[in-house]
């Protein structure tokens, strides 16, 4: 959350900023800024709103020069408003921040800062506060970030400019991501690659406690020690057509699309051709040892772990618990010391469960992450790491991320039960062989799932809408639901449908429809069942089931959305298109904003 940006050239580097700060906008869209070094004087401008509003300002106001920072932000301490936008500026030093200074309070008391004027309510502010009084202690620039930042309590990525260096930009980062990146033209840091990627051809991920003082010729970096420190840098293997939007109106709708593509990326990994059975060797794990699952993650993330659940029961016939990162820690959890604790999370970011992560770690328990960002930190910090062959994800709802995370854990699971022998060969083949058919029949889900747009004109005046299933089709019925809330701003519950009578039932109403997730198979007629009770009440249903459904199984149904039949192995994988269709319809034709939903964004990076 929030987006950091510096960028030192040897041309102008305003534009580039602007362009960066548009592939941060994901991170945090309350507010924007940007400041530049002018003949040793800082120029900056920020405004409230979305990166639109800082570029009309800028026309009216023209300034450039060679360094330059730029923030994009998703407000913590202090409303989004132009006196909270950042950069924070003093005469003498401009700075922008992604994370949280948690101390932020005791320090604006300190003796340091006690005769600075605060203009904003930050917490960003007091470390231009502090880097000013040291300044003024007569330090040097790079003995004042240190200074600084040794007070700070909290997470933080920096990007500092200082009014009397006119070519240099000093980067500092704890808990929160910071990229250095490199080409011929100049240097630059970023608070992730995407950013980099029109200035950068190698990139290098900055670790915690490291400081980088880059400028147009050089780029230097620092450890906790205060070392030079040798980093290596990247390829930066960003292909520009993955981070925009082609012939689509929205990054969404983009991705929804890129479902097949994403499902048989991540797939294909796993796939022994020769033996064409489905089989994890990219990481070195004792399968055999592990006695019991945890699965850990974030809102979409963590609905894929509950979908997780049942593969890894139902095929490995291994326990599994599932965990809200957020909730993991606090409960002090009791851990096997033979589980493997799994994080998911498609930005690889998201400070939950990272900490999560961490304290798995300390209790020397192994961890294997499934992130789609590569290289980023929970990828990084794991024991093991999967790869989601996702792509770039730009859209704050996550949707392709998702059903490569299912394939992930489909796979793991296959693989696991394998190991351990409670899934033959034959049968590994058979999986194989419904695996492969995953990227076809996603393709015909998203061509009938266009039906969907008129579902979506009828339920745009809804009270709210209820999703429901069971087996699989309840994390799904979840997944709906967070989707169909975060984009729509109408309430939606996902509710396993054998729980209604035990409560919310007392809900139902015509005006509160109800998606009904119902594939074939043994819990299909107790389902249909939950159904009957509903409409019994006045519901109103959309069914979402495949082909060869009968007709009399939707008795008095308003509408059915057929699938076509696929194997129960990828059915969550492939139920996911119309669930995240019909919530895509539903917030164009609210005229929301689907790509920058309100209050939210992508990759959490505060706690
Ligand atoms: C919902 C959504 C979020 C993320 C969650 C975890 O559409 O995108 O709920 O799934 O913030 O993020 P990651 O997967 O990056 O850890």
């Amino acid at each position: 959350m929030c987006g950091i940006i510096g960028i030192a050239s040897k041309e102008n580097v305003s534009s580039n900023i602007i362009n960066a700060l548009r592939k941060l906008e994901y991170r945090g869209y309350d507010s924007a800024g940007i400041a530049i070094n002018t003949a040793k004087k800082i120029n900056q401008r920020k405004v409230k709103g979305k990166l639109d509003n800082l570029i009309y300002a800028l026309q009216k106001d023209q300034f450039d020069g060679n360094t330059g920072i730029g923030h994009t932000r998703w407000a913590t301490h202090g409303e989004p408003s132009d006196k909270n936008a950042h950069p924070h500026s003093s005469t003498s030093v401009s700075l922008v921040h992604n994370g949280i200074i948690e101390n932020a309070a005791e320090l604006k008391k300190s003796e340091e800062v006690k005769d600075y004027h605060f203009e904003s309510d930050t917490d960003s502010e007091v470390i231009t506060a502090l880097l000013t009084f040291y300044l003024k202690e007569g330090l040097s620039h790079l003995e004042s970030v240190q200074k600084t930042i040794s007070s700070l309590e909290g997470s933080y990525a920096l990007a500092i400019i200082f009014s009397d260096s006119e070519d240099t930009i000093y980067g500092a980062k704890n808990g929160s991501p910071l990229v250095a990146g490199t080409n011929g033209v100049g240097n630059s840091i970023g608070s992730d690659s995407i950013a980099l990627s029109s200035v950068a051809n190698k990139v290098c991920y900055l670790e915690d406690g490291d400081i980088t003082v880059l400028n147009k010729e050089s780029i230097e970096i620092y450890n906790l020690e205060g070392e030079r420190a040798n980093r290596e840098f990247v390829e930066i293997g960003i292909n520009e057509s993955e981070v925009s939007k082609g012939p689509y109106k929205h990054f969404m709708e983009k991705e929804i699309h890129e479902h097949p593509h994403a499902v048989g990326e991540t797939f294909r990994q796993f796939i022994d051709y020769d033996k064409g059975t489905i089989t994890i060797s990219n990481i070195n794990l004792n399968f055999d040892k592990i006695s019991k699952i945890y699965l850990i993650a974030c809102g979409t993330a963590y609905y894929s772990c509950l979908v997780g659940k049942y593969y890894f029961e139902q095929y490995a016939r291994t326990p599994v618990e599932c965990d809200m990162a957020s909730e993991f820690r606090y409960r002090d959890p009791v851990i096997d010391p033979n589980a493997l604790c799994i994080f998911v999370s498609q930005s690889g970011e998201t400070a939950d469960t990272k900490a999560a992560l961490d304290y798995c770690r300390k209790q020397k328990i192994q961890t294997l992450s499934i992130v789609n960002v590569k290289n980023s930190s929970i990828a990084r910090d794991s024991d093991h790491c999967i790869y989601t062959k996702a792509g770039a994800e730009i859209g704050v709802a996550s949707t392709k991320a998702f059903t490569a995370q299912l394939s992930v854990l489909l796979s793991l699971s296959i693989h696991l039960a394998s190991e351990k022998k409670f899934v033959s060969v034959e049968e590994n083949i058979k999986l194989c062989k419904e695996i492969m058919q995953a990227p076809l029949l996603l393709e015909q889900a998203i061509e009938r799932s266009y039906s969907l747009k008129d579902t979506a004109k009828a339920i745009i005046n809804a009270k709210g809408v209820m999703y429901l299933g069971r087996g699989t089709a309840f994390p799904l019925a979840l997944e709906g639901a967070l989707k169909f809330k975060e984009i729509s701003y109408i309430h939606a519950e996902g509710y396993p449908a054998g729980e209604m009578k035990h409560g919310p039932l007392a809900l139902i109403e015509k005006d509160l429809p109800v998606v009904c997730i119902v594939p074939p198979g043994p819990l299909f007629h107790k389902t249909i069942s939950n159904i009957q009770e509903v409409i019994a009440r006045g519901g109103k249903i959309l069914m979402i089931t495949d082909d060869e459904t009968l007709e009399s199984n939707s008795e008095n149904i308003w509408e059915v959305f057929r699938l076509p039949k696929c194997p129960k192995s990828i059915e969550a994988i492939v139920y996911s298109v119309p669930i995240h269709m019909l919530a895509y319809y539903t917030a164009v034709e609210l005229g929301n904003d689907v790509d920058q939903p309100r209050n939210l964004a992508k990759s959490v990076t505060v706690e």
